[in-house]
């Protein structure tokens, strides 16, 4: 079965990691899935609304860590920054809906899109730095803005990861129920039911004031990302992760 799985109805995508006994950590195949979901969703005058979900007890542990190793981006066309692109040049409405660990990507994805809604179990973490690399997905300018400079510098130098409260708190996430999918798939019907052209243009407004510094900041710290992926500090982190763990 594929580890992305897409379903619509009523004018709303979800898509689904579907990856759960690897804690849904997102390979280059699922990356290349996610944005060709996205792109046809972006030009498919039926989806109104995307939903972002994952199987089991977590939304994703990240980029998969044996692929960074086996076979890392080498520039912007790589698959992991494809899908960023997309995220972050969507023009419909995505909700998120995140449960246990959202760890790296699984955060910073959040930061592109328009409503989140988490369980109680929600656990957030950028832990780029701890790994040798550098914040990505424009986070380094995003979450700044979102949670003030300094709460973002503790949070990304020293890795440490906060609560669904704490994520409430912050502006990262809107709700936090034990019913987080059903209540996003009800905001996602309501939405898909609104004027489609009013919400395209309405998220653009919403997005216009940083959309172009976002992108600035995207391309140097891709540039960055890619350089600490070969670095001996990235390389040590990985090889006592993979050390206790199977590739399979
Ligand atoms: N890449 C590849 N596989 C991953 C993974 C990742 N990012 N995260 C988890 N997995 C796999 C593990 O290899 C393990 O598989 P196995 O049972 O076949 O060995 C399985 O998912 C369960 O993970 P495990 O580490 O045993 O669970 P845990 O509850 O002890 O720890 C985490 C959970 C999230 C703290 C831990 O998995 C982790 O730190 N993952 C890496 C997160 C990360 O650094 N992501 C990259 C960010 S840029």
């Amino acid at each position: 079965m594929s580890e992305v799985l897409a379903s619509s109805e009523g004018g709303v995508l979800t898509l689904t990691l579907n990856r759960a006994l690897k804690m849904n950590a997102i390979t280059r195949a699922m990356y290349t899935e996610l944005s060709g979901h996205m792109k046809e969703a972006a030009g498919d005058f039926g989806i109104r609304v995307v939903v972002l979900t994952a199987q089991g007890s977590n939304f994703t542990a990240g980029n998969d860590i044996f692929d960074f190793v086996d076979a890392p981006p080498t520039g912007p066309e790589s698959e992991g920054f494809v899908f960023l692109q997309q995220l972050h040049n969507f023009p419909k409405p995505l909700i998120a809906v995140v449960q246990g660990n959202a760890v790296g990507i699984g955060t910073t994805m959040l930061l592109h899109c328009d409503v989140v809604l988490a369980t109680p179990s929600a656990r957030f973490s950028m832990p780029f730095v701890s790994l040798g690399l550098v914040p990505e997905a424009g986070s380094s300018y995003l979450f700044p803005q979102l949670v003030g400079y300094q709460r973002a510098a503790k949070i990304f130098l020293t890795g440490e990861s906060f609560s669904a409260d704490e994520a409430k708190e912050m502006g990262l996430v809107s709700t936090v129920t034990d019913e987080a999918l059903q209540e996003a798939m009800t905001l996602a019907k309501k939405i898909a039911n609104q004027p489609p052209t009013a919400v395209i243009n309405t998220k653009a407004l919403l997005k216009s004031r940083s959309h172009e510094a976002v992108s600035a900041v995207m391309d140097v710290e891709g540039e960055l990302f890619r350089m600490a992926l070969g670095s001996d500090e990235a390389m040590q982190a990985f090889a006592k992760f993979m050390e206790t763990r199977g590739k399979s």
